[in-house]
């Protein structure tokens, strides 16, 4: 894969799937716009990227603070080629644990974020031609599961925006994907393993996958950028399952 010249936007860059993306963005040629709300999270891979990365601290639940990192491609670079909208927040509780104030926290990250990165992104792509959007949605964005009252519907706005506006904007130039991760082994999930009863859920999740493991923040990553880069040129709305077999069952 070779994205020289490129200019991508990676929102939740300072960690789990979104730092991985942006590594590989970075090893394929592209410049990266790293965002992230982790300051310091952000400064250690600007330090590990050097000039292929500009980071923005900021909230996607923000129409300011997204116009400002999506800004940062136009004044680094001129042009917005690639944008993943990963940033996300993963509450999980029932829908009769799940309070009122904890549904909108959720959909403003999750839900109204990447609607904001998607609507920003696409009137920068507009006036060079076009683009190619990832949306980073989930499993849970494709299927019910238990325990995810709040989460799940987040990740199905993911899954709807993919769809609708991939048959909005294909005229113009705009291709807008998804990925469906199962469940990855990022830093919280392995944290997980020390909790009390986390060894054997882990051990649940992964024999839930048909591959019998938990898949890795990079082999997400890889999905991404296929689907952003002119390998996936005929690909548009369409929502990848990166989840070892769990959504073909
Ligand atoms: N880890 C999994 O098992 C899994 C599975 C399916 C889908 N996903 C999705 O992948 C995406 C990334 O999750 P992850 O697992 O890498 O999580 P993570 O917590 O490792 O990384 C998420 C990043 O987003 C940032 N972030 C959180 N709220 C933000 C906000 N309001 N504005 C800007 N940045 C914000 C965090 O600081 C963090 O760096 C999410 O959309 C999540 O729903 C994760």
């Amino acid at each position: 894969m070779d994205l020289t010249g490129k200019t991508s936007l990676v929102t939740g860059a300072a960690g789990g799937i979104g730092l991985a993306t942006a590594r590989l963005l970075a090893r394929t040629g592209a410049f990266v716009v790293a965002t992230d709300v982790d300051e310091r999270g952000l400064a250690a891979l600007a330090a590990e990227l050097g000039a292929s990365v500009t980071t923005v601290t900021g909230d996607v639940s923000s129409p300011d603070d997204v116009r400002r990192m999506v800004g940062a491609a136009v004044t680094e670079r001129g042009r917005l080629d690639i944008a993943v909208a990963n940033a996300g927040i993963i509450p999980l509780s029932t829908v009769v644990e799940t309070s009122p104030e904890d549904w909108d926290r959720v959909m403003a990250v999750d839900g109204r974020g990447m609607f904001l990165t998607c609507k920003y992104a696409i009137e920068i792509m507009l006036g060079h031609g076009g683009g190619a959007i990832v949306c980073v949605s989930s499993i849970s964005g494709v299927a019910g599961q238990h325990g995810q009252a709040a989460y799940g519907p987040a990740k199905f706005v993911a899954t709807g925006l993919t769809k609708h506006l991939a048959v909005e904007w294909a005229a113009h130039g705009i291709r807008v994907n998804a990925v469906a991760p199962g469940t990855i082994r990022t830093a919280r999930v392995k944290e997980l393993g020390d909790e009390p009863g986390g060894r054997e859920y882990l051990a649940t999740m992964a024999a839930a996958h048909p591959l019998g493991r938990l898949g890795e923040p990079e082999e997400v990553a890889e999905a991404i950028v296929f689907l952003a880069s002119p390998a996936a040129s005929f690909i548009t709305g369409a929502v990848l399952p990166v989840d070892g077999g769990y959504l073909a069952r």
